[in-house]
């Protein structure tokens, strides 16, 4: 599949959020980071911003929810409008049930790993998601350093995922930049959250396209 990268508008302007996301067409997804100030020490947004959001833009929104509860709240997300729902493996109940509950609303349902969260404990469940999110820093703020320590998870997770032949995108999301891009993709994500590489660029989607040809290459 070819690389897709997915802008987080954690780093953008939130008081222009309709013209930040616009700034970044063509790029294949938005990324939009929900924190509570529970599961992760930093608080963000929630539902109605996600409906103006969807509102605003054409272009299909990724909710990476970083919340306390998401077999509660995951839904509603996709009800407001969002094409794909990530939750933390660590953070839900039941995340089978939680995964058939996003699908069966219509959107892709996905789950994330923290990096001290491993992957093989959840070898069984994949073929129940569309997306598996591995974090490469620990969740709750943009611009940190990118943890060179889980490339080897995103290995076996690729190897897992063509082990069982799955269709299963592997997106990674923390500190994905020029310079570490192509060690991602190298490791087998295909899919790419980046903040600050995007809007702290002067021309976003400049960045996106830049982004999107290392990963491809
Ligand atoms: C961090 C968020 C990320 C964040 C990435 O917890 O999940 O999506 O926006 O920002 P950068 O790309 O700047 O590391
Ligand atoms: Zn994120």
């Amino acid at each position: 599949m070819a690389a897709q990268i997915n802008p987080s508008i954690l780093s953008a302007d939130f008081a222009r959020l309709a013209d930040e996301a616009k700034a970044v067409e063509g790029a294949d997804w938005l990324h939009v980071d929900v924190m509570d100030n529970h599961f992760v020490p930093n608080l963000t947004l929630g539902v109605p911003v996600v409906e103006s959001l969807a509102r605003a833009t054409g272009t299909p929104l990724d909710c990476h929810l970083m919340i306390e509860n998401p077999d509660r709240w995951a839904p509603q997300y996709v009800e407001a409008g969002a094409s794909s729902v990530t939750f933390h493996v660590e953070a839900a109940d039941a995340p089978v049930r939680l995964a058939r509950e996003i699908r069966a609303k219509g959107a892709r349902a996905s789950m994330a790993l923290r990096p001290a969260t491993p992957i093989e404990p959840y070898e069984d469940l994949l073929p129940e998601l569309d997306m598996l999110l591995i974090m490469t820093v620990e969740p709750g703020f943009g611009g940190q350093a990118f943890l060179d320590i889980m490339l080897p998870k995103i290995r076996r997770t690729r190897e897992l995922i063509t082990k069982h032949g799955l269709q299963l995108w592997l997106q990674v999301d923390g500190g994905v930049s020029a310079s570490t891009i192509e060690r991602c993709a190298e490791a087998g994500a295909d899919v790419f959250v980046a903040g600050s590489a995007v809007y702290g660029a002067e021309d976003p989607a400049e960045a996106v396209r830049g982004l999107r040809a290392q990963a491809d290459a």
